[in-house]
């Protein structure tokens, strides 16, 4: 990995709805800038397993709240296989299950579990860049509330319609009507639901926006780096 012409520390804040294209961005961004990568998505889904495993009621804010100081979430900052670990248990596979992906928007309206979730990140976001490793750090919050201070903030969006035919290629193989019609659900609901705890799908000053609609995956990259700063657009030349 060339990594050594990376600026020192950088960070990097990318938003986006379900099907923006943001994890995929987000990892192959990492690899090519060596630095860290963050899920924070899987924060929420890891903690949402633990939740339905300890039987607590998903509605219950506090009591969902009272799981939060024995949680110990961990993750290999690889971008290109990331693990994520609670405690020394590895649920990177667990937390991708429907069930997860289900409930973990119970998780995600709880203010309480926001607050601790933000802290943790902001913390990550911060030694990644006192440390020089560098992070890029993936979410719905991240450019506004978790790190607004990163060097680059981004929000990814798509149009409904191209999100739909992402996901239906992924689960299904193909884009028919069919197909479009069994993931509607799944994207619609899903920005309702994520649209009830955080704004991200306008930009807020100095948060630059990447419509991938129309870009397949090299188009995006190409898109994001070029708008990095100056000092460090130098690391992905040299690959
Ligand atoms: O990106 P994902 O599908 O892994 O996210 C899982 C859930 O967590 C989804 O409901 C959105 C929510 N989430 C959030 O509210 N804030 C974040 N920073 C990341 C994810």
């Amino acid at each position: 990995m060339e990594s050594t012409s990376h600026r020192h520390g950088l960070t990097i804040a990318i938003d986006g709805p379900a099907g923006s294209g943001k994890s995929t961005i987000a990892k192959l961004l990492a690899e090519r800038l060596g630095i860290g990568y963050l899920d924070t998505g899987a924060m929420y889904r890891s903690l949402t397993l633990v939740a339905l495993e300890a039987g607590v009621d998903l509605d219950d804010q506090e009591a969902v709240a009272g799981l939060l100081p024995n949680l110990h979430l961990s993750a290999d900052s690889n971008p290109v296989n990331p693990h994520f670990y609670v405690g020394q248990r590895e649920v990177t596979s667990l937390i991708r299950t429907p069930q997860i992906a289900e409930a973990v928007p119970k998780i995600a309206v709880n203010l309480l579990v926001r607050a601790w979730m933000v802290e943790q990140q902001r913390r990550r976001m911060a030694e990644a860049s006192a440390d020089g490793s560098g992070m890029v750090a993936e979410g719905r919050d991240i450019t506004t509330v978790v790190y607004p201070e990163a060097d680059l903030r981004v929000l990814l969006v798509a149009s409904p319609l191209a999100r739909m035919k992402r996901r239906a290629r992924e689960l299904f193989g193909d884009d028919s009507a069919e197909s479009l019609a069994k993931v509607r659900a799944q994207i619609v609901d899903r920005d309702a639901s994520d649209s009830k705890v955080s704004e991200f799908l306008t930009p807020g000053p100095g948060i630059e926006l990447v419509d991938t609609s129309e870009l397949d995956i090299e188009g995006v990259l190409e898109a994001v780096l070029a708008l990095l700063p100056a000092e460090s657009s130098g690391a992905h030349s040299r690959m």
